[in-house]
């Protein structure tokens, strides 16, 4: 930081302003995964100096631990477990955060009918073998486009040259190499698939549910300690260079450089001064509509697709303590699990733990607009719905207790045959470097905890060459 001072920045609609002025090489926004991975990496290994903006109080992203007042337990609600794929167990090491095998809980899985919530006990969930067996071809099919996906795009085919398969609706490529059985097991883990599945083009599929998350044969997760513990540490060792609660106000940027007007929710103000940028939030208009984007930019950017999904922490009266309730279509029935999907919302109650509690972690997405407010009734009405059904033969009412809720309303890749083909991926990757501003995060890879982090690792040294 060089102290204090006025400025109004020509090009800058805010004005004059006062503040202190910040002058780094690389400003990385949003303090997600990939941000604090970057901004760790950009400090410690590079020797680069950086500021954090992260909008919310702390850094993690959609880590979600709530701690249970009381008692030193947590239940984490939003990313639960990690794969091993490039660096991720090193991250871990590095602060000191021990890990282990994920300590599955067993529960007793029930599927009702999302319209009503009566048991669907007509509906027939794959055996295991046949799980096993679909799960083993998909794994070959990703690997074959592996190259082209992992880590990033950058290697993607241009228009005439994508396997044409990749552009087939999911429903007609898992009929071709016989994936059904896995679909169960595809959609639970990666969320694909809200308002059905079979529509979704393979190549989403494959991006959502792709060779390093298939090939995965153990999840981790931090030894008896919350999710949250690698975000605090990696805080206490960036805290000087971290602006929390913060967001840009208003920007420019050349080639040269650029400029950051960023305000803190108490009205404190910094101007930034840094060679570059380093998007890591997701790449909406309204999170981009500071930055003055030029044509090439919102070509891009206005071709994403909105999502609204929710999680959090329940009390749920009218469910057993160790069951799991799954929401789905009746028009699965008896045994279409490319067909789970088929209605505008997904809902999930998984009871948590510890004994005694009656605590469930809710996940729920929709495919149409949906406010907090209005998730809340849906996902309590559906409740209530059990009792209806006599699914759990009880008459009491089932008031949901909402202990903890957040929402991952985020954007999708939804462009359509016509836009992939006509270049979509080389216009996203061209935005590498484009203005001083580079990107990554679940948007520009494939979206879980470590791949963003090996995604990062491919973008970083680009993005510091001629620095
Ligand atoms: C319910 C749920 C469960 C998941 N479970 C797992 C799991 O078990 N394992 C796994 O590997 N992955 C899981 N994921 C996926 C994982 O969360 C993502 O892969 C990862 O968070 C992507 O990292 P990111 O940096 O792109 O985004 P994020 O981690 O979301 O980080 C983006 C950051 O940018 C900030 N931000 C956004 N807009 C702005 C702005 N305008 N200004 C400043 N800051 C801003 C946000 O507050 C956030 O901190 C889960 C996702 C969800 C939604
Ligand atoms: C790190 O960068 C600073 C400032 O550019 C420089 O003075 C210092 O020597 C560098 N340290 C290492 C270990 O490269
Ligand atoms: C996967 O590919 C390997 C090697 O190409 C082959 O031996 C194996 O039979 C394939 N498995 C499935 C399930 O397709
Ligand atoms: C949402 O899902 C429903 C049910 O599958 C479907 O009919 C509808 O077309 C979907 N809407 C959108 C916007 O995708
Ligand atoms: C809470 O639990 C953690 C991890 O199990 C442990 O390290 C810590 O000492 C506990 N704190 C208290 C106050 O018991
Ligand atoms: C739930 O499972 C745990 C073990 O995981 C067990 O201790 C507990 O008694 C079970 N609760 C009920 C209500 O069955
Ligand atoms: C509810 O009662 C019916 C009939 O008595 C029984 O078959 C069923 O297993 C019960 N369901 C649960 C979840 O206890």
């Amino acid at each position: 930081m060089l102290g204090k001072a006025c400025w109004s920045i020509v090009a800058l609609a805010i004005g004059k302003a006062c503040g202190s002025i910040i002058n780094e090489d690389v400003a990385v926004l949003g303090g997600g995964a990939s941000g604090t991975y970057a901004a760790v990496r950009l400090r410690e290994d590079f020797n680069t100096s950086i500021v954090v903006i992260e909008q919310k109080a702390r850094l993690g992203g959609h880590v979600d631990t709530y701690t249970i007042p009381g008692i030193n337990t947590s239940v984490e609600y939003g990313v639960q477990t990690y794969f091993q794929y490039g660096a991720a167990t090193d991250f871990f090491a590095r602060f000191g955060v021990e890990i282990g095998v994920f300590p599955r809980r067993s529960l007793t899985p029930i599927n009702v009918d999302i319209s009503n919530g009566a048991l669907l006990s007509a509906y027939t969930p794959p055996s295991m073998g046949a799980t096993g067996d679909a799960l083993a071809t998909w794994v070959n099919l990703t690997e074959k486009y592996e190259s082209i996906m992992e880590p990033g795009y950058w290697n993607f085919p241009a228009g005439h040259a994508i396997p044409p398969e990749l552009l087939l609706p999911f429903g007609e490529y898992a009929t071709k190499y016989n994936l059904a059985a896995a679909a169960p097991r595809i959609m639970a883990v990666s969320n694909v698939g809200i308002g059905g599945l079979k529509k979704v083009l393979t190549l989403y599929v494959m991006q959502a549910f792709g060779a390093p998350i298939a090939k995965a044969t153990s999840l981790f997760s931090p030894k008896g300690n919350s999710n949250s513990l690698l975000y605090q540490r990696a805080y206490d060792l960036l805290k000087d260079d971290v602006l929390l609660e913060s967001r840009v106000a208003e920007a420019s940027r050349e080639l040269s450089g650029i400029r950051l007007v960023v305000k803190r929710e108490d009205g404190t103000t910094w101007l930034i001064k840094a060679k570059r940028l380093l998007v890591t939030a997701p790449p909406s208009l309204p999170n981009l509509e500071p930055f003055d984007l030029d044509k090439q930019e919102k070509a891009v950017f206005s071709t994403w697709t909105p999502t609204w999904s929710f999680a959090g922490v329940l009390k749920v009266p009218c469910i057993p303590e160790n069951y799991s309730v799954s929401y789905i279509s009746s028009a699965s029935l008896p045994s279409d699990h490319l067909a789970l999907r088929d209605y505008p919302f997904t809902l999930r109650f998984d009871s948590t733990g510890p004994s005694g509690l009656g605590l469930f972690r809710v996940l729920f997405a929709t495919n149409y607009t949906i406010t907090h407010a209005e998730a809340k009734v849906t996902i309590s009405e559906s409740a209530q719905k059990l009792v209806t059904a006599g699914t759990f033969n009880t008459t009491s009412d089932c008031k949901v207790d909402f202990v903890a809720f957040t929402d991952h309303n985020s954007i999708l890749w939804r462009q359509s045959v016509e836009q992939i083909k006509a270049g979509f991926v080389q216009k996203l990757y061209a935005l590498q470097g484009h203005r001083a501003t580079w990107y990554t995060g679940g948007l520009f890879g494939s979206d879980y905890t470590s791949t963003v982090w090996a995604l990062t690792s491919t973008v970083l040294p680009k993005l510091l060459k001629g620095l």
